[in-house]
């Protein structure tokens, strides 16, 4: 009943901040420096106006669509985020449960806190998901994990999230002391990381930090494509795109890189980096042939359904949610993330 009575995400993220414990809650919101690129992520689609038509028929209105060969019943899909169980015991199978709703496609991160087996067997058998990989220093590590994800058949790509070879300086987390009994942290982690975060969560630390601890730095188009190539045969999508000339230069690797997505990590890498639909509209203006050739998707400070329809309307593909799937998970648990979906999709029918 609590969940009914709220009517859209901004009421999702305050109830869940109020129940998440502060550790959680700082992690989550955390984003670089400043915070610029993660407001203007949402103030962007602020600035660009629909252009309403009238006698359009919309009685029945169908929002289901592909994305990268899978059948979804919405554009709107959970991006990969870590830690899922520091907001719900239920987790990413959490998250798995609320998509196989509608359904929606979900994007299991790296540094998920449970292993994708656990999370793909907790979801009905036709759900498909990404899997997200950050290639780990210790290379043959990273090939075991892809060895584990080529045999889950429920998984239908690999996303190499390419956007930040360093961490971001997210100073709410890095301040933030740890609760540290309520924080599940040390068990938390569960998905390809090399080192666990510190479960002392010391101030000056910051669990996002901790988690790129083992992540390579040093990924590169000759080699890093290649390598992966050899390891798994299925489809690659680039996360992390944020100019016209890489967006180019990734519709250039078909056919085994099939998408991009066009993310600033929801601030939370290089401060004042664009949001997704700046780098939209420079492919629009500068390569419209890369949306030919492969799906391009975005993501940061989707709240609204025309903000979904903005998106869509500028040639993406799909759209994705970081946060608002966190904060509707510590808000309700599954049915909280379900209520997320819901309510964005519910607006995007009324903004078409
Ligand atoms: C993320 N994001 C992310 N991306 C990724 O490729 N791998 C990861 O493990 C994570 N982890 C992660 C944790 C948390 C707490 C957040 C908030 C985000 C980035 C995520 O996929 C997405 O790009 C942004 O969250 C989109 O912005 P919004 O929707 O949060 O504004």
């Amino acid at each position: 009943p609590e969940l009914d009575s709220l009517l859209n995400l901004h009421e999702i993220e305050e109830l869940a901040t109020k129940k998440l414990n502060r550790k959680t809650w700082a992690y989550y919101f955390s984003a670089g420096d400043d915070l610029i690129s993660k407001r203007l992520n949402n103030e962007v689609y602020r600035s660009i106006l629909l252009r309403p038509r009238i006698f359009v028929d919309c009685e029945a209105c169908d929002i289901s669509t592909t994305i990268l060969g899978c059948r979804v019943g919405s554009p709107i899909y959970v991006a990969p985020a870590a830690m899922a169980r520091l907001a719900h015991p239920s987790g990413e199978a959490g998250i798995a449960a609320a998509c196989a709703k509608r359904p929606n496609l979900q994007m299991i991160s790296h540094n998920a806190s449970m292993t994708p087996e656990q999370i793909v067997s907790s979801a009905p058998p036709h759900q498909c998901f990404g899997w997200q990989i950050y290639v780990q220093i210790d290379r043959p590590r990273s090939e075991a994990m892809l060895a584990r994800i080529n045999r889950l058949p429920n998984i239908k790509f690999v996303i190499l999230t390419l956007d930040a070879p360093v961490p971001g300086k997210r100073e709410h987390d890095e301040k933030s002391q740890n609760v540290a009994s309520k924080l599940p942290i040390s068990s938390a982690v569960q998905g390809g990381s090399a080192i666990k975060p510190d479960p002392k969560g010391k101030s000056g630390g910051g669990i996002g930090k901790s988690l790129f601890a083992g992540t390579s730095p040093k990924l590169t188009w000759r080699t890093t494509l290649p390598w992966l190539a050899e390891h798994t045969n299925l489809p690659i999508v680039l996360k992390g795109v944020q100019t016209h000339e890489d967006a180019y230069l990734a519709s250039l690797h078909t056919p085994q890189v099939k998408g991009i997505i066009l993310s600033n990590h929801g601030g939370r890498a290089v401060d004042t980096a664009p949001p997704a639909v700046h780098t939209l509209m420079e492919i629009r203006k500068y390569c419209p042939e890369v949306f030919d050739k492969i799906e391009v998707l975005v993501d940061g400070g989707i709240k609204r359904g025309t903000d979904v329809v903005k998106a869509l309307c500028l040639g993406a593909r799909g759209v994705g949610v970081g946060r608002a799937a966190l904060w509707g998970l510590g808000a309700g648990g599954p049915a909280g993330v379900e209520r997320t979906l819901e309510s964005e999709s519910v607006s995007i029918q009324r903004a078409i």
